[in-house]
This record gives structure tokens, sequence and C-alpha cells, in this order.
């Protein structure tokens, strides 16, 4: 395992992030996972033996049972809170409660409270913000995200699902008033979904931005046991809830290829997707998921496969973008402009 720093700050946190939204089973979130305290004491200890210092979950994750889980995990497992590196969300809607949801100071204060009593702790080290909240002013979210980390509950503030220009005048408003501005993204980003290479890696390049890739395995659809003429053997999430969207033509293809490159390294499709996207200069921390110890033991090994240029030439091949405006007439006109020697 590897450690990065975490964007532009002195914090080294593991290439690879656990995360806990499998975690709790509660309405809805049962169709991602269902594991309660003893499967989930199981698999934080795999990650913590194997190097992962860093944990992801969310206030809206099973309603709040998947924060109490993996606070109780720490403390189950002697792993003291100073070795663990601790990132939640706010954004969600928690209860029918009218406001008990989205980015008001009203929310994010009491949301900030309430993490913190269900992970047992007195610090969250980061909060991200986990999603577009357009009916509150980004100058009141911003304010209040500032009060959380002057309290002292927050260490570093982090934004997810939102577009660069968004992240772009929020960091700006930040630096105007002199107050913490988004040091780390969370970001949907996949070898079978790179969207994000057209406006918001630049900019996380360009503002040293921390990048943490969420389902890098589409939900399970990038491992190799979703193929063109499979049916269904009822116990994959995906065929409860068939999320994140998925190009799925383009994707089968992707595996094809995926399955080559697993065969030459003999390792897993999983690994393959997951090695990719630890290839990218842009990210940081791949937040991997998993329901059974066997699935999280094969995403760490991820981190062992090196592949070679040519390998990585022939994944780029099938999954690149198509050329869009204004990219390749930025490509085009910067062509030239310092002269060859
Ligand atoms: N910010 C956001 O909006 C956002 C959104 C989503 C997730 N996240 C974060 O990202 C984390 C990971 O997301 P994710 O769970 O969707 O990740 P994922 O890696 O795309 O999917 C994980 C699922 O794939 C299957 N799987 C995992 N490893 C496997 C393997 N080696 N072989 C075969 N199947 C395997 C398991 O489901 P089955 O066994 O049912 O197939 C597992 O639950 C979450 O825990 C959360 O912390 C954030």
């Amino acid at each position: 395992m590897q450690y990065k720093f975490l964007g532009n700050t002195g914090v080294l946190v593991s290439e690879l992030c656990f995360g806990a939204m499998t975690f709790g089973g509660e309405g809805f979130w049962g169709n991602i996972g269902k594991q309660q305290q003893d499967e989930a004491n199981e698999l934080v200890k795999t990650a913590h033996e194997n190097g992962i210092n860093f944990y992801d979950t969310a206030n809206v994750y099973s309603f709040g049972k998947s924060e109490q889980i993996l606070g109780q995990a720490f403390r189950d497992l002697g792993i003291s809170r100073n070795e663990i590196f601790l990132a939640t969300k706010v954004r969600g809607r928690m209860s029918d409660k009218l406001n008990d949801i989205g980015l008001s100071k009203y929310h994010i204060l009491a949301s900030v409270d309430e993490s913190l009593q269900r992970l047992g702790m007195d610090h969250i080290d980061l909060l991200y913000i986990h999603g577009v909240d357009a009916y509150t002013p980004l100058e009141e979210t911003m304010r209040a995200l500032e009060d959380t980390v002057r309290s002292g509950k927050v260490r570093y503030l982090g934004v997810s699902n939102h577009a660069a220009w968004q992240i772009m005048k929020a960091n700006g408003f930040a630096d105007r008033m002199g107050w913490n501005r988004f040091v780390a993204t969370q970001l949907y980003y996949t070898i079978a979904s790179r969207e994000l290479e057209r406006e918001l890696i630049p900019m996380i390049k360009d503002q040293r931005l921390a990048l943490m890739p969420w389902s890098p395995l589409a939900g399970g659809f990038l491992t190799g046991k979703y193929r063109r003429d499979h049916t269904s053997d009822g116990d994959r999430r995906r065929d409860a809830f068939d999320f994140p969207p998925i190009d799925k033509e383009k994707a089968y293809n992707i595996i094809d290829v995926m399955d080559e490159i697993a065969k030459e390294y003999e390792v897993s499709v999983a690994q393959v997707a997951i090695a990719w996207l630890l290839h990218q200069p842009a990210v940081t921390s791949v937040i991997i998921g998993a329901k059974r110890k066997d699935q999280l033991l094969d995403n760490i090994e991820s981190v062992t496969l090196k592949m070679s240029r040519e390998a990585l030439a022939r994944l780029d091949k099938v999954s690149a973008l198509n050329p869009e405006y204004p990219q390749w007439m930025i490509e085009r006109q910067g062509a030239g402009r310092v002269p060859e020697r």
C-alpha cells in the first residue's frame, strides 16, 4: 500500500480508501448492502491489516447506521483514532423533518454533531458536501463549513458530485474571505465513465485538489461477472439497483479488453479496473466497496498490479472519450505554440 498527500495538504492517506456504504441495510440502502457489526468488523480488520488508513462513510448511508457501525468497528478492533483518517458527508435527506436535508447552516451544524455522536468521535477528518443544494446560497454553506472547522469538529473540507465551475466558485469565495477551501473531491470515475476528464480533472490538477473516485467498479459491473449473455444469479447489487448509469455496450467492449489483460497478468477483472484508476496521475485514493472479505482482498490486491504502457494503451483506446469542443480546439491551437527544437 502506498500513501499519498491529500491534495495540497500535509496529511498522508492510503491509495485505497475503504467505503462503508454497505453497512446497515436500512430502507433503500438494503439494496446496496446489509452488513451488520460482525461482518463490518471483519471488513474493517482486513482493510486495516492491509494498510488502509482512509475510511469513507456518510450521514445518509442507512440513515446514520453506517457511521454507527463503522465507529463501533474501530472500537471493537482497538484501532485508535489517530491511526485513521475518517471522512463523512452531509447533504442527503436524513428524515422527513422539513429541514433535515441540504446545505443550510441549520442542517450542516446539526448534521456534524449527529455524525460525531454516531461515530463516537470528537472530530471528523474530512467533511464532504455530498452534492449540490440548489436552494441554499453558497455563502451560507461556506460560512457554515468554516464554522465546523473553527470549532475543531472538522479538520478538512471536501466536495462531491459538483461541476468544476461550482467548485472553483466556492473556493474562490472561500479564498476571498480567508476561509477554509475544499481540498478534496469525491467523484464518480471509472474506466467505463471518464466524463470528468473533460472539465473536472484539469481543474483538480490545476488546483492541486485530491481526487477520490467513488464506485470504481460501477457498482460491481466492471468485475467481469456482468456479460452480454449473462442471466442474473440474483445476489448482485445491480440486479436490485441498476446504478450508477453506464453505457453498457461500451462497458462490455471494455470488459473484453480487461478480460484479456487480466488473463495476461493472472489477476481478476476487478483488479484491472481498480488498477487502471490507480495508474491515473490525478487520482489520490480509490474508494473501494465490498460486501465480503474475499471481494475486499481481491480489490486490495490491485495495488500490486503495475501494467505495461502497452496494456494501458489498449485500455485507453477502448475506453477513451470522443473528442468534444472546446478541448479539441484548445489542443489544436496549443500545438506549435512553443517551437519544436
Ligand atoms: N459520493 C458519492 O455520491 C458516492 C456514491 C457511491 C459510493 N460512494 C462511496 O464509494 C464507496 C464504494 O462504492 P461502491 O460500493 O459502489 O463501489 P464499487 O466497487 O463500484 O461496487 C462495489 C460492489 O461491487 C461488488 N464487488 C466489489 N468487489 C468485487 C469483486 N472483487 N468481485 C466481484 N464483485 C465485487 C459488490 O457488490 P455485489 O456483490 O452485490 O455485486 C460490492 O458491494 C462507497 O462505500 C462509498 O463510500 C460515494
